[in-house]
């Protein structure tokens, strides 16, 4: 309906229709109450006129019933529209656990994507459709904000810390992807695109990427050339907290606080290893700040999410053979 209307973006994902659905409830609703009010006003002002200079007006006095029907029919109205939208906010910004996930690593003025497969792409990512995609983002210098019109996603990308978004693609195609907060002078030459492709074509456009580790397989390098392993080790050695199983759990600090291991909480471990020690731990792990880059940090972070999935006693082995 809306495709041929230049205002109006392009529809690309499920979400897209809930938000649009949503959108113009809104905007009848508001439309409705704004000509309600000012017919009203026009009516009211001709209709209770001064008829003669002297006219003194007086005062009415409002009964119950109409003060309780004009408070709570516009509560319901408000109410239905606070659940609805919250209900699409909540849909849109919780990834479904199953997602895959991709990085983002913005800088002025550029988008860096990782596969988690390896492959790397510049200001244009190739995803599959039919399948929840999570884009895990961060920023290496000021704020952007990554924005897909068709998708009816956009989440600000800050230096410093993880955000994310994820979206289902509904159709193949490439939209646009914009930076939608000001970021420097070439804040608006920061475009990119997104293609959405049938998972067969994108099997194939994998095949013929250039292809480096995997993000995961990356982490895991690093983890060892950084000599991260000799002291988060999967045994009973360990001079740190033992990562195998631990992503995504609660742990409780030296303060006595608990905090959620996840990749914001790893990566201020990484970079401020003092910041959080986990209880019964010292403070030894010295800080890789300025060792690491943003996309460095984000496969370690890859690895370490990794390593939630395995057993334990598989990964003693892996960790003490050889890679094979
Ligand atoms: Cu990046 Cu505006």
């Amino acid at each position: 309906m809306w495709k041929d209307f230049p205002l109006f973006p392009d529809k690309a994902t499920e979400l897209a229709g809930q938000v649009d659905a949503l959108y113009f409830t809104f905007l009848g609703i508001s439309a409705f109450f704004s000509l309600l009010i000012a017919g009203l006003v026009f009516f009211f002002a001709v209709r209770y006129r001064r008829r003669s200079p002297d006219e003194v007006g007086q005062t009415e006095k409002a009964g119950m019933w109409l003060e309780l029907t004009w408070s709570i029919i516009p509560l319901i109205i408000l109410m239905f529209m606070f659940t609805w939208g919250a209900k699409v906010y909540i849909r849109a910004y919780r990834p479904p656990a199953d997602a895959k996930e991709y990085f983002v690593t913005a800088k002025q003025w550029m988008w860096k994507f990782q596969h988690p497969e390896g492959q790397r792409e510049i200001n244009h990512l190739h995803v599959p459709m039919g399948l929840p995609i999570k884009l895990t983002m961060t920023s290496e210098d000021v704020i952007h904000s990554f924005f897909v019109p068709a998708f009816r996603v956009k989440a600000d990308v800050l230096p410093g810390r993880y955000t994310s978004i994820w979206f289902e693609g509904e159709k193949t195609g490439t939209f646009h992807l914009f930076c939608a907060e000001y970021c420097g002078a070439e804040h608006s030459r920061m475009v990119g695109s997104i293609t959405l492709m049938e998972p067969g074509d994108y099997e194939a456009w994998l095949a013929g990427a250039e292809k480096g580790l995997s993000v995961t397989a990356s982490g895991e390098e690093l983890f060892k050339a950084k000599a991260c392993n000799t002291c988060h080790r999967p045994d009973t050695a360990a001079q740190a907290p033992i990562l195998h199983g631990a992503f995504g759990e609660v742990v409780e600090l030296e303060t006595g606080k608990t905090v959620t291991i996840d990749a914001n909480y790893v990566r201020e471990s990484i970079l401020n290893p003092t910041a959080k020690v986990v209880k019964g731990y010292k403070p030894l792990m010295p800080t890789y700040q300025g060792q690491l880059s943003e996309e460095e940090i984000l496969q370690l972070i890859s690895y370490i999410k990794s390593l939630a999935t395995e057993p334990l006693e598989e990964a003693t082995e892996e960790n003490s053979s050889e890679e094979s």
